[in-house]
């Protein structure tokens, strides 16, 4: 197990700084402590090729531009709340609006766009890094100081593991994700509709034109989101113009489960999504129009890449019946997701 740190920039008079993690099998992890964020992953294919496997840029200085969340921790909400404003405590919240007239991804200056304090952290089986940071009372219209942390492990079962922690001094709401765009092809195909995926979700939420729940529960079965059985991406993709962006709701009940398992069929890179989250939002990339040149300078087009964040409902805030993402001091908000790589 390897673990390298290094200073490539400064940002606000702070060091960025790029870790990287490699395992035995020669997986190799790339992070940086601005965002908290995943910047290339390597992964062998069925013949042992490396490649790496998510969207992204070279530089820190490309990730202060058009940036959809590439790799990012989102908070302290990931996916949307309407209309930026929640009840708590009788109380009302007024939040970023950065979506028309709705809050994404945490607000205007998100988790995505902060510095994280970093540190290696290790054991005889794994090499990580440990990302915190201090939300503070009000940040992006929320409530309370939220003290949170990231730990990113990669072990030698070719595992990475993301566990999240969270307390606060005032009731909040809080609901961290993470934002990697995947291409299991690498530079072999610059869309992912071929991508077999399975998602282990019975239901989902409908949802508004703006992508904010309506508040049904609707089974996925005769819909083009039944993906209980594993297909391809493109099979009934057509059938969706805006393309996939939901909130599945995972069958697992807050246990760590098998949420997600996508095949590569050509390479034979399969990677499995384990998570306690309730939700699975499910995004094909749809907005990437080519504009944005990301590493080596490939224009990312639509469907380039797909996203599985797991996390709460959107919009839980203003939706009692979905799961609570509401965490009062003396709480410990916790969370991990695993992804896992394999071959076929
Ligand atoms: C999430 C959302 C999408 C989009 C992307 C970022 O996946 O669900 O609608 O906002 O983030 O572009």
């Amino acid at each position: 197990m390897k673990l390298e740190e290094r200073t490539v920039a400064e940002y606000h008079g702070r060091p960025v700084k790029f870790f990287d993690l490699e395992n035995g099998h020669g997986l190799r992890v790339r992070l940086m402590n601005y965002g908290a964020t995943l910047i290339s992953l390597h992964i062998p294919d069925r013949t042992g090729r490396l490649e790496d496997i998510t969207l992204g840029f070279d530089s820190f200085e490309d990730y202060l531009g058009n940036n959809p969340y590439f790799g990012a921790t989102v908070g302290r909400y990931a996916n949307r709340i309407g209309g930026a404003r929640f009840v708590l405590g009788g109380q009302e919240y007024l939040l970023a609006r950065n979506e028309g007239p709705n809050h994404l991804h945490g607000g205007l200056k998100g988790f995505d766009k902060v510095m994280w304090e970093a540190g290696p952290v290790s054991d005889s089986r794994s090499v990580g890094v440990r990302f915190n940071y201090l939300s503070p009372d009000g940040d992006e219209g929320y409530p309370g100081n939220l003290d949170c942390q990231v730990t990113y492990l990669l072990n030698e079962n070719d595992e990475l593991h993301l566990a999240y922690l969270a307390t606060t001094d005032r009731p909040t709401h809080v609901n961290l994700s993470h934002h990697s765009y995947f291409n299991l092809a690498g530079s072999r195909k610059d869309n992912i509709l071929e991508h077999e995926l399975q998602i282990m979700a019975s239901r989902f939420t409908p949802a508004d034109e703006r992508l904010i729940p309506t508040g049904e529960i609707k089974e996925v079965a005769g819909t083009p989101l039944d993906f209980l059985k594993p297909r391809s991406i493109g099979q009934r993709l057509k059938e969706l113009p805006a393309g996939y962006d939901h909130n599945f709701i995972l069958d697992s009940r807050g246990e760590l489960a098998l949420a997600a398992r996508v095949v590569e069929p050509e390479s034979g890179r399969v990677m499995e999504l384990y998570t306690t989250e309730p939700g699975l939002q499910f995004y094909s990339g749809n907005f990437l129009d080519g504009t944005i040149r990301g590493k080596g300078g490939r224009p990312y087009g639509r469907h380039s890449a797909f996203c599985l964040e797991p996390q709460h409902f959107p919009d839980s805030p203003n939706k009692p019946q979905f799961p609570s993402t509401v965490l009062k001091p003396g709480e410990i908000y916790k969370s991990l997701t695993v992804f896992k790589f394999l071959t076929v």
